[in-house]
Parts: C-alpha cells; sequence; structure tokens
C-alpha cells in the first residue's frame, strides 16, 4: 500500500487541497474522512456507570409516611447486629416505628433449661426500642418452631404448667412496654387436617389456643393479642381455616384481638391482592385488627433480568402495603429483616434478595414501592 501521506500527497480522493496529515492512525481517520468516508465521531466516552443508590439513612423514613396515615411500621431484627453493626442499628432507626425480634423472645430461646430463662438479647431489643420512641411487638409465646426441647419430656399437666409459667412470666416482664404479642404462631396445618401436629396439641389438646391467649390477658389485660400464620393472606383453603378459628375464639369469648398475615411472598406466584384485601375485610369484619407481620418478597424465581426482578418486587411491595393502607383495621406492616445482608430466607429458600435495601445499605426499588404506597401513589 503507498505511502498514506503520499495517497494523500496524490489527493486519490480528488482533492487537491486536502491537508497532508503525519501520525498514522490519524493519518487513516484523515484519509477516510477526507475520502468521505467516516465522520470522525468523538472518541467513545466510556458507558456512564449510574451513581449508586442512595444509601438507608440518605432517604425519607418510612415511618414519617405511615405515621400519617396512621399506621406502624417495622421490621424483625437481631440484638446481637443491633449492638455490632452501627450502619444496621442507624438504618432501623432511621426507618422504622415498630419492632419484632427476630427469634430473641422465642420460648426456645428464653428458657434452654427448664426455669432457666435468659431474658438479656430480648430486653436488649426492648431498650433499643424504647431510645427509639418505637412501639413493641412481642413474637412469639407459643411456636413450635422453637419450643424447649425439654418440652417433649414433660406430661400433659407438667406441660400445660411450664407454658402457663412461661406466658405470665414472659408477659408479665414487659407488661406496659410490649403494645402486642403474637400469642399462638402457625397452630394450622398445610394439608387441611386441621390443627398442626405439635407438642402443644399432643400434649394439651386442642384448647392450648384459647388457654394460651387467656394466660397473655391475664398478664397484660392492655396487650393486643394476635394470631400469626402464613399461606393464608388471599383467599384459600389455608385462610379459611384461619378464619374459621379466629372467627371460633372470638365466639368463645377468648380475648383475640389481632390476625397477622405473615406475607413471605414468592413473586413468581402470588395471591392477588385483591384477595388478600378481601381477607382482611372478613378478619376486620369479626371486630379484629389485622396486620402484614412478616413480609418480605422473593425474586429469584422470576424470568428477565436483575433489573427487571427489582422492578417487579417493587410493584408487590407496593401492591400489597397499598391494601394495608386501603384497609382502616390493618394497623401495622412489618417486614421481616430490611436490609439483603441478613434475611432468612437465602437459608431457608436459597439464595435471594428479598428485602428493601440491598447487601451495602443502599435503597432498592422495593423501598420506593413501599413509600409510595404509604404516599398513596
Ligand atoms: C425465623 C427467623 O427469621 C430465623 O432467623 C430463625 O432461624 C427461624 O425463624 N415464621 C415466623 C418467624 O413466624 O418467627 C420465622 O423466623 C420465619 C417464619
Amino acid at each position: 500500500m503507498k505511502a498514506l501521506s503520499h495517497i494523500l500527497r496524490s489527493n486519490q480522493c480528488g482533492d487537491n487541497n486536502a491537508p497532508v496529515i503525519r501520525p498514522a492512525t490519524a493519518t487513516l481517520l484523515a484519509l477516510l474522512t477526507a475520502c468521505g468516508g467516516v465522520r470522525p465521531s468523538a472518541p467513545a466516552s466510556p458507558p456512564l456507570t449510574p451513581p449508586p443508590a442512595p444509601t438507608a439513612t440518605e432517604v425519607e423514613p418510612l415511618k414519617a409516611a405511615a405515621a400519617a396515615l396512621p399506621r406502624l411500621v417495622g421490621a424483625a431484627v437481631q440484638a446481637n447486629l443491633l449492638r455490632t453493626e452501627p450502619a444496621y442499628a442507624a438504618a432501623f432507626a432511621h426507618h422504622f416505628n415498630y419492632v419484632t425480634a427476630e427469634f430473641e423472645m422465642k420460648w426456645g430461646q428464653i428458657e434452654r433449661q427448664p426455669g432457666q430463662r435468659d431474658y438479656g438479647r430480648a430486653d436488649a431489643i426492648a431498650a433499643f426500642a424504647e431510645a427509639h420512641g418505637m412501639s413493641i411487638k412481642g413474637h412469639a409465646l407459643v411456636w413450635h418452631g422453637d419450643s424447649p426441647a425439654w418440652l417433649e419430656s414433660l406430661s400433659p399437666p407438667e406441660a400445660r404448667i411450664a407454658l402457663e409459667d412461661h406466658i405470665r412470666t414472659t408477659v408479665g416482664r414487659y407488661r406496659g412496654r410490649i403494645v402486642a404479642w403474637d400469642v399462638v404462631n402457625e397452630a394450622i396445618a398445610d394439608d387441611r387436617s386441621g390443627l398442626r401436629d405439635t407438642v402443644y396439641l399432643r400434649k394439651l389438646g386442642p384448647g392450648y389456643i384459647a388457654e394460651a391467649f387467656r394466660r397473655a390477658h391475664e398478664a397484660d389485660p392492655d396487650a393486643l393479642l394476635i394470631y400469626n400464620d402464613y399461606g393464608g393472606e388471599g383467599l384459600n383453603r389455608k385462610s379459611d381455616d384461619v378464619y374459621n378459628l379466629v372467627r371460633d375464639l372470638r365466639t368463645q369469648g377468648v380475648p383475640i384481638g389481632g390476625v397477622g398475615l405473615q406475607m413471605h411472598l414468592d413473586a413468581a406466584s402470588l395471591p392477588p391482592a385483591a384477595d388478600i384485601a378481601r381477607n382482611m375485610r372478613r378478619l376486620a369484619d369479626l371486630g379484629l385488627l389485622v396486620n402484614i407481620s412478616e413480609m418480605d418478597v422473593r425474586v429469584a424465581r422470576l424470568p428477565g433480568t436483575p433489573a427487571t426482578r427489582l422492578d417487579d418486587q417493587r410493584r408487590v411491595y407496593h401492591d400489597v402495603v397499598a391494601v394495608c393502607v386501603a384497609e382502616p383495621r390493618c394497623h401495622a406492616i412489618t417486614f421481616w429483616g430490611f436490609t439483603d445482608r441478613y434475611s432468612w430466607i437465602d437459608a431457608f429458600f436459597g439464595p435471594d434478595d428479598p428485602l428493601l435495601f440491598d447487601e451495602s445499605y443502599r435503597v432498592k426499588p422495593a423501598y420506593f414501592g413501599v413509600m409510595d404506597a404509604l404516599r398513596g401513589r
């Protein structure tokens, strides 16, 4: 190939006035340009990386929007993380006015040996909440998922005494400090066989549910007493079983005041928001308060890109929280954690990003879904 400069000089392109260019690449480029080929575009600027999302404490607090309704907006927390991780404590205090201990108030955690009760971590969570003007929900007095192992070895009368002691001591300890208790959690079987086969049913019979509510009411007559469960958020056979259980308790005059819908949702198979609304309304019509008690939204099974999955998640959070905002007797919304850094979902369902803030406490679209719903947008 003739020397480029020669070509330029000899004006192969027919323009005698073309300037003479020296450096090679520039020369080639000039050549192509001179010959009406490529328009020299500005050197390609590297793709713009979007600025990092704001952190949890840099955005408007959810509790401000919730208080205007009013609704309590809360999250499950861990005492150890509140003590050891400042970013965790700061994000929690910034957004929430309602707290649930993720596991520190469960019987199995409190009384590992008969009669030896350790309320240290539960007290720490209560103290944090009170220092930040938050309301506290106790969770959960009677739950097969975390009960003392030694309960199995007791006779029925001994088991009844142990349960009554636990309720009286624990509810009594936080009387006037805890506004609501999940008294009984997940007592209904998933297979429509009625009540779940638990140590409580085996040792105490089906009456253990009513007894637990009565003992809790005696220990703190002002606390809202709640039946809490999962899988019965919309209209289905399990929500019918929950409805029938709490209706019968009301009919018997048992001091139950509310129902908690856990709302551990999989965005790939959701109950319709309209069904959740109808379910909440029928429970409200029984004179009960309802609450969303443990919300998180799994996205791992969704098709699409990470960005579309997070946008789908935003819509789910928006639509479900909007149901609670629209239902006058839905008084509280609790998320089961708030940062993807710490979620039970990873261990129980596989790796996922189910919450409002990412692992670095940066806001996710989900946060805006919740904020828009609280603001009625
Ligand atoms: C889970 C906690 O998140 C985990 O840390 C713990 O290992 C097991 O329990 N339903 C409930 C919650 O009512 O108490 C459960 O919490 C999750 C399902």
